[in-house]
């Protein structure tokens, strides 16, 4: 009964973000979500979106409405032709579907509604070992068993092929940071075209991994390329700063038109039902910006400062570390992408950091790379070199 429903625990991400919130000690450093900040340690509004703000808030035809079901359909054209790539046959073909989703999240939720309906509510859902601190419950919602493919080999911080797949990161791995090669990636396919699964891509760092869109959609591409029929989740949370507007994409690449039409119409049927509409003015900033060469370029430009300032702290905290003679081997910092490092600390550790040196992040080891910055990169090495050696 509801007088009895038993306390959840916190999630695991966003209580760090509101213990470090609370913490008064003044060298604290979150480095648990994955959002981006400046060297100042500050959220950082991308340029491009702060002047398509303004253009959105001056324009006199704007309206609060409610969009179609399915969204913004210039939104969803331009995010279709950014996955795969605006010359894609699959788009010239009218095989490809999309609707406008509550960002990542809500596209892994539509995405797993849809096949928990239409795929199989019997085949379970192969997740890689670790993921997103979400994937789980996501499909569990649904009614979908999950569970794990081998993925990552703490013996060498790298990548573990041999398993079974489906759930596929497409680039900038979550919690890893370890993406496979592209020979990897061709090795992937073999087996999921052989064992006939599903891929499920989850893209929430296109262009913010590498700073090239291109690269960051190459595994996508070549799954398309192969004739994988397969389902896209794309959030703009990390490339675009609009963490708290909500703005994604679902996906769906089908072996032809028709199918394409029935899948839109049930996206349709249970989006309807979720959410009714998604939300506008996210949809509206990346719609404006994906659908204008100039704004386009100076997008490309302010991914270019982020990745490259995750870089440089990649660089730096490597630095550190091997200055202050840190056991062990720190290439993993650098060889790793994306938002996240694995630094291969373990539970003990990560919890004299919180509770001694004030750093906060996740028990698995997991840094957000964009919460060190200049000022804090030494703090945080020193107090890594301390529990590594105690
Ligand atoms: C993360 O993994 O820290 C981010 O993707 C934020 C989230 O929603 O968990």
């Amino acid at each position: 009964s509801i007088r009895t429903v038993p306390l959840a625990p916190p999630d695991v991400i966003f209580n760090l973000t509101a213990k470090y919130k609370a913490d008064t000690f003044a060298q604290k450093v979150n480095l648990g979500v994955g959002a981006y900040r400046d060297d100042a340690g500050k959220p950082w509004v991308l340029p491009v979106v702060k002047k398509v703000e303004q253009a959105l808030v001056n324009d006199p035809s704007r309206d609060h409405e409610y969009l179609p079901i399915l969204g913004l359909p210039t939104f969803r054209e331009a995010s279709i032709r950014l996955i795969l790539g605006a010359d894609s046959p699959a788009i010239k073909e009218n095989r490809v579907t999309a609707a406008q989703t509550i960002s990542g999240t809500g596209a892994n939720h539509l995405g797993a509604l849809f096949l928990s309906r239409f795929y199989s509510k019997e085949v379970p859902i192969y997740l890689s070992n670790p993921t997103w601190a979400n994937h789980k419950p996501i499909f569990n919602n649904v009614g979908l068993e999950t569970r794990n493919y081998a993925y990552f080999n703490p013996k060498d911080n790298g990548l573990d092929i041999d398993g079974s797949i489906v759930l596929l990161h497409a680039c900038a791995h979550n919690p890893t940071g370890v993406d496979p090669t592209q020979d990897q990636w061709k090795a992937i396919a073999d087996v999921i075209e052989s064992k006939k699964l599903f891929p499920f891509f989850d893209c929430a760092y296109q262009g913010f991994a590498s700073g090239d869109l291109d690269r960051d959609a190459w595994a996508v591409r070549y799954f398309v390329e192969r004739g994988f029929e397969l389902l896209i989740c794309q959030s703009y949370a990390k490339n675009f700063g609009l963490y708290g507007q909500r703005a994604g994409c679902l996906t769906f690449v089908l072996k032809n038109s028709d199918a394409a039409a029935r899948v839109s119409s049930q996206l349709a049927k249970l989006q309807r039902s979720e959410i009714s509409n998604p939300p506008a003015h996210g949809a509206r900033i990346v719609d404006r910006v994906l659908n204008n060469p100039e704004l386009y370029a100076e997008w490309v430009e302010n991914l270019r400062e982020m990745s490259s300032r995750i870089k440089n702290m990649r660089d730096a905290l490597r630095d550190c570390l091997i200055k202050s003679n840190t056991p062990g081997n720190w290439d993993h910092i650098t060889n790793q992408i994306g938002m996240f490092s694995f630094t291969g600390l373990k539970a003990p550790q990560v919890a004299v950091l919180k509770e001694k040196f004030h750093i906060y992040l996740t028990d698995n080891g997991r840094i957000s790379m964009a919460g060190l910055s200049t000022s804090n990169v030494e703090y945080v090495a020193n107090s890594i070199n301390h529990v590594v050696n105690n």
